[in-house]
C-alpha cells in the first residue's frame, strides 16, 4: 500500500492525497498534544460539565448515539452530532455550510446555548489558570494560551481525526476486487449504479461530492439547513452532503437523527423520499431485492474503520 505519512502520527494511503492543512497551522506533535487535552477537557462548558468529547465520542467515530445529544442543563441540541472524520478534506463545516474552517466551527459549541453555552474569555481565563497549559502553549505557539492558541490547538487535533483503513481503503490502495466480500463488492457496484445513484453525491474518496442537497427525508420540513445561511428559497431542506465513511458506527442517520438502521436509510432511498420542491431529482426510488438491499448494506459497512474507533493516539491520557 502506498503512502505518505502525516508528520510524525501515522500513514495515509496514497489514494488520499496529502492532508490539507493552513499556513499558519501546521501539524506540529507539541500543538497536537495540547489540541487533544483541550478536546477533553469540560472547561469547555459554563459549568464546567461538558467537553468536545461529551458529544464527539471516539467509539462512535466522533459522534453520538441518540438523535439529539445533552448539553448543559440537560439542554438537547437540535441537531444530530456528526461523525468528526477526515475534516481536513472539507470545504466548510455544519450541515449548513456556514463555517468555512475548522478553526472557526470551534466558536459554535462555545457559544451554544444547549451545547457548552459559554464564552472564550471565559475559557481562555480557565485555561490561563492552569500551570501545565501555559507551558504547552509556549512550547506550541510561543505565546500564553489566548482564543488564537485554543482554537489553532484543537483545530490542529481535529484535523488529524484520519479515517483511512477500512476494507475499502485497501480495495482503493490496491485496485483489487479480491479486497471486498462477494457481497460488499456487489453492494458497491449497486452503489455506483444508475439505478441507485448514490454516488452522484456520495463520491470521491470520502463518499461526498460536499454540495447541498435535499434527499427527499421530509414533505414538510422542520429544519431549514442551508436556507439558513444564504435565505434563498431554493435552498430550504438541503444539508452538506454527509461522508459514508463509519456510517456502521454513527446511528441514528441524518441530520435530526431521525432514521435509526441503515436498512431503513437504504428503504428510505428505495421509496425515492417524500416529495418536497427543494428536492433533488437524482432522488427518484428504485427497486431492490433482499438481496440486493443486503449487499448495499455490505458495501456501506465496508466503509468500516475499526483501528479509527479504536486508536489509542486519539484516546483521553
Ligand atoms: C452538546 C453536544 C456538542 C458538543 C459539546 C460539541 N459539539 Fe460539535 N457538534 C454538535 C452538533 C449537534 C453538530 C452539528 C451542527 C450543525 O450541523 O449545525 C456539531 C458539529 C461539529 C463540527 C462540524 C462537523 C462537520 O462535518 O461539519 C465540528 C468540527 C465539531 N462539532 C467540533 C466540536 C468541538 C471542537 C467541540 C468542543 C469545543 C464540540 N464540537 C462540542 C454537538 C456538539
Ligand atoms: C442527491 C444527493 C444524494 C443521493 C443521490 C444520495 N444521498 Fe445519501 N445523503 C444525502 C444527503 C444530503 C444526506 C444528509 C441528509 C440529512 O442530514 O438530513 C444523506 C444521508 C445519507 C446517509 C446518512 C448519513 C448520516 O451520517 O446520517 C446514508 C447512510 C446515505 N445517505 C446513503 C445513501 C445511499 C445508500 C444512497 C443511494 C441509494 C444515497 N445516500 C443517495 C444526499 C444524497
Amino acid at each position: 500500500m502506498k503512502v505518505t505519512t502525516y508528520p510524525e502520527l501515522m500513514e495515509v494511503p496514497a489514494h488520499f492525497g496529502s492532508v490539507p492543512q493552513p499556513e499558519d497551522n501546521t501539524f506540529t506533535l507539541k500543538r497536537w498534544t495540547l489540541g487533544k487535552k483541550l478536546f477533553y477537557d469540560p472547561l469547555f462548558s459554563y459549568d464546567s460539565t461538558k467537553s468536545c468529547a461529551s458529544c464527539h465520542h471516539q467509539n462512535f467515530s466522533f459522534s453520538d448515539r441518540v438523535a439529539f445529544s445533552e448539553g448543559v442543563n440537560s439542554q438537547k441540541t437540535t441537531l444530530n452530532v456528526p461523525p468528526l472524520i477526515n475534516l481536513a478534506y472539507q470545504p466548510y463545516y455544519t450541515g449548513a455550510g456556514g463555517v468555512p474552517t475548522i478553526e472557526m466551527q470551534i466558536l459554535v459549541p462555545i457559544q451554544e446555548h444547549n451545547e457548552l453555552n459559554f464564552n472564550m474569555p471565559g475559557i481562555v481565563k480557565r485555561v490561563n489558570q492552569n500551570s501545565e497549559y501555559i507551558q504547552m502553549a509556549m512550547d506550541a505557539y510561543g505565546r500564553k494560551p489566548d482564543a488564537y492558541v485554543v482554537t489553532r490547538a484543537l483545530a490542529c487535533f481535529e484535523r488529524s481525526l484520519l479515517s483511512t483503513q477500512s476494507e475499502y481503503d485497501k480495495y482503493l490502495s490496491n485496485q483489487d476486487e479480491s479486497d471486498l466480500s462477494a457481497e460488499a463488492l456487489r453492494g458497491m457496484k449497486l452503489f455506483n449504479s444508475q439505478r441507485c445513484g448514490c454516488s452522484e453525491c456520495h463520491s470521491g474518496v470520502n463518499l461526498t461530492n460536499y454540495t447541498f442537497q435535499n434527499n427527499g427525508l421530509y414533505s414538510h420540513n422542520p429544519e431549514d439547513g442551508r436556507y439558513r445561511i444564504t435565505l434563498k428559497d431554493e435552498d430550504m431542506g438541503k444539508f452538506k452532503v454527509p461522508t459514508l465513511r463509519n456510517v456502521e458506527y454513527t446511528a441514528p442517520y441524518m441530520h435530526d437523527g431521525s432514521i435509526p438502521t441503515l436498512e431503513e436509510v437504504v428503504r428510505m432511498y428505495e421509496k425515492g423520499g417524500f416529495p418536497y420542491p427543494t428536492k433533488s431529482p437524482l432522488i427518484l426510488g428504485f427497486q431492490l431485492t433482499d438481496q440486493e438491499r443486503n449487499d448495499l448494506i455490505s458495501f456501506l459497512k465496508s466503509l468500516s474503520d475499526i483501528n479509527f474507533i479504536t486508536n489509542p493516539i486519539f484516546k483521553q491520557e
